[in-house]
């Protein structure tokens, strides 16, 4: 079954989000009748091309396109403007032109720097991604956001520039460690708690089929979740107001990350025990029942996520907090469910009662 969803942006910045198994070797196909036959550059990574590179290539090779690749190491320590620069000289030795397109086939590191790439090569070029972690197909492939780090900070250099085409073939999950997997599944959760509680339950079911990457079910979270980013990135695509919320998780995850240099928690990871964080301040602030934690608490158990807080200083994890990007005009703001299902934005919380609940998830 081949499920498709439009991020309707109004006019032509519309795009499709096409999701089935196996569709890999329809990218060719697809990419002739959505965008006309031009060159396309191929960008990726030595692992992810060794694994699908050449399915790609042959299916746009036999619908008539002409394809380069250029690779970038593995690595988000290579999301950097060498990388860009890189794929800028690949783009001028392939004689990329106006028309031509980029394919992006790997995670959200190559996702991001691909996409960046193509909103910067002659003034912007059309590309398409094709996501092959978990956390690409639900989250970083829809909406625009590319970006690479500086070394004071992560994606810190970027630009809205929506795909032209996301191809997810849910195959291409079978591959993932088990690690990548479930922390892409730390992103899944959050939409159902911030936006759908009917999709929190779903969750709630099938989480041992999710779990162990039963097809049917993978295909249909991954598409509930891009039909949910989808909407909210119509409804704001340049992240002034609702888009924010999809960062539930994010303040405390981006200063766990930063606690562990980037290596001991995976984004998603991170995410997820930052979900738990937000949700003990709901409870705090009386937006959130016990039970409703508990059903989250329990819907990572059952999914196989560590929710637990790694044992960092809570005075760091709060002056983390206090530097991420996220905080405007000085304000840190954070993003917690009301009830399952909703969301608010807490301005400004009480450091002492932050410190509290880092404490008591500390204790947990
Ligand atoms: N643009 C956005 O809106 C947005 C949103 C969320 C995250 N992001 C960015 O996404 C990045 C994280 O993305 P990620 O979690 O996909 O990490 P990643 O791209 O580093 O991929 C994780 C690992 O999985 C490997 N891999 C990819 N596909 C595979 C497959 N099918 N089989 C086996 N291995 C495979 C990769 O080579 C890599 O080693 C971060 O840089 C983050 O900033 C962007
Ligand atoms: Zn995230």
């Amino acid at each position: 079954m081949v499920r498709e969803i439009c991020v309707d942006l109004g006019g032509d910045r519309s795009y499709k989000v096409i999701i089935a198994a196996g569709i890999l070797d329809e990218t060719g196909r697809l990419l002739g009748a959505e965008t006309g036959q031009p060159r396309v550059m191929l960008i990726s990574n030595p692992l992810v091309f060794s694994l699908y590179g050449q399915q790609v290539v042959e299916a746009l090779q036999s619908a008539g396109l002409r394809v380069s690749t250029a690779l970038m190491p593995d690595g988000e320590e290579y999301k950097n403007m060498q990388q860009v620069n890189h794929m800028l000289d690949e783009a001028m030795a392939a004689n990329l032109e106006r028309s031509s397109l980029i394919l992006a086939l790997g995670g959200g590191v190559v996702g991001d720097l691909a996409g960046f790439t193509a909103s910067i090569f002659q003034r912007g070029i059309r590309y398409i991604q094709v996501p092959t972690t978990l956390l690409a197909q639900v989250d970083s492939s829809v909406g625009g956001k590319t970006a690479v780090n500086h070394p004071q900070g992560k994606n810190m250099i970027g630009t809205f520039h929506q795909p032209d085409l996301v191809i997810i073939d849910t195959l291409t999950l079978n591959t993932l460690t088990e690690r990548e997997y479930l922390a892409g599944l730390g992103e899944v959760v959050k939409y159902g708690i911030i936006y759908d509680s009917d999709f929190f339950q779903l969750l709630e079911d099938k989480a041992a089929l999710l779990k162990d990457r039963e097809q049917e079910t993978v295909q249909e979270v991954v598409c509930r979740c891009i039909k949910i980013k989808s909407e909210i990135v119509a409804e704001d695509e340049r992240e002034s107001g609702l888009r924010m919320i999809l960062n539930l998780g994010h303040t405390f995850g981006h200063s766990i990350e930063k606690l562990g240099n980037y290596k001991s928690s995976k984004h998603g990871e991170a995410v997820a025990v930052g979900t738990m964080l937000a949700s003990l301040l709901a409870q705090e602030m009386g937006l959130l029942d016990k039970p409703s934690v508990d059903r989250i608490a329990s819907l990572f158990d059952k999914l196989g996520i560590s929710a637990s807080l790694p044992a960092y200083n809570p005075d760091d994890i709060y002056e983390g907090m206090l530097n991420d990007k996220k905080v405007k005009n000085d304000k840190l703001r954070i993003v917690v469910p009301r009830e399952i299902g909703g969301y608010k934005i807490i301005e400004n919380p009480d450091r002492s009662m932050l410190i509290k609940i880092i404490k008591r998830a500390a204790s947990l």
